[in-house]
């Protein structure tokens, strides 16, 4: 099923949008907090999106498909002056934030809950320090590759909204993406991957408190690779 948000069908988004039912604590929260935590697309951005955070922030950084919301969460905890915008469609992990936020009482945090692709629409030029896209669906059968949220479009969407000097962060357990990400990477042209040598993209970012698809690939085997790469 697609949904439609200004009239534009969903353009990246292609996974489930529930799962089992929420309790009731979580329907209640999805109500009250959700539209209080939600960016707005319905009005202009500010043209400073720090305004958009209830405590002074000096950086802002995306999180695309928190599921579970442990990073998310770990980083807003760690980083009290960077203001953090999760972006999750899934509405069963949009309800496991909320409960985080509301029980670690953080104020950094700000959240959308549709394809991220209408919130960098949104958002001003050079607005982010940071874009982290942490086990995106990896659509592993080539004839689903289309679907992956790294494509030319979405890179050109990265590069606008970030700052120059920017980071892109990718994590992923499947080679044939790390692979597409670093070739549509080199191909757009406006991103300089970092890595210096092997341990560069085989280390996990510093402080990474892992994720929970993380720890399933782990489990099942497979090995990962952090990509960072400089907006230039
Ligand atoms: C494989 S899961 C990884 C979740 C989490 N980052 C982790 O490592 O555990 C990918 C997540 O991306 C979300 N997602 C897929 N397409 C998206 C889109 N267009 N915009 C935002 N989130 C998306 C899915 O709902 C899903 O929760």
């Amino acid at each position: 099923m697609t949904t439609t948000f200004k009239g534009r069908a969903t353009e990246a988004f292609f996974g489930r949008r529930m799962g089992k039912p929420l309790r009731e604590l979580q329907t209640e929260r999805m109500k009250t907090l959700l539209p209080a935590l939600q960016v707005d697309l319905s009005t202009g951005a500010p043209a400073n999106i720090a305004e958009l955070f209830l405590v002074p922030v000096d950086r802002v950084r995306l999180e695309i498909g928190f599921g579970g919301g442990e990073h998310l969460i770990h980083r807003a905890g760690e980083n009290p002056n960077t203001g953090f915008i999760g972006v999750e469609p899934f509405v069963n992990s949009m309800a496991k934030l909320l409960t985080q936020v509301e029980e670690t009482g953080l104020k950094n945090i700000r959240v959308y809950d549709d394809d991220a692709t209408q919130l960098l629409d949104w958002l001003p030029d050079a607005s982010l320090d940071q874009i982290d896209l942490l086990y995106p669906d990896p659509w592993p059968k080539t004839r689903h590759w289309k679907r992956r949220f790294v494509s030319q479009v979405n890179l050109e969407r990265f590069h606008r909204v970030l700052k120059p000097g920017g980071l892109f962060c990718f994590a992923s357990d499947i080679d044939t993406y790390v692979n597409w990400t670093l070739l549509h990477c080199r191909n757009h042209g406006g991103f300089a991957w970092t890595a210096q040598n092997a341990s560069d993209w085989m280390t996990p970012y510093q402080g990474w408190p892992g994720t929970r698809y993380e720890a399933k690939a782990k489990r099942e085997g497979r090995k990962s690779a952090y990509l960072t790469f400089l907006r230039v």
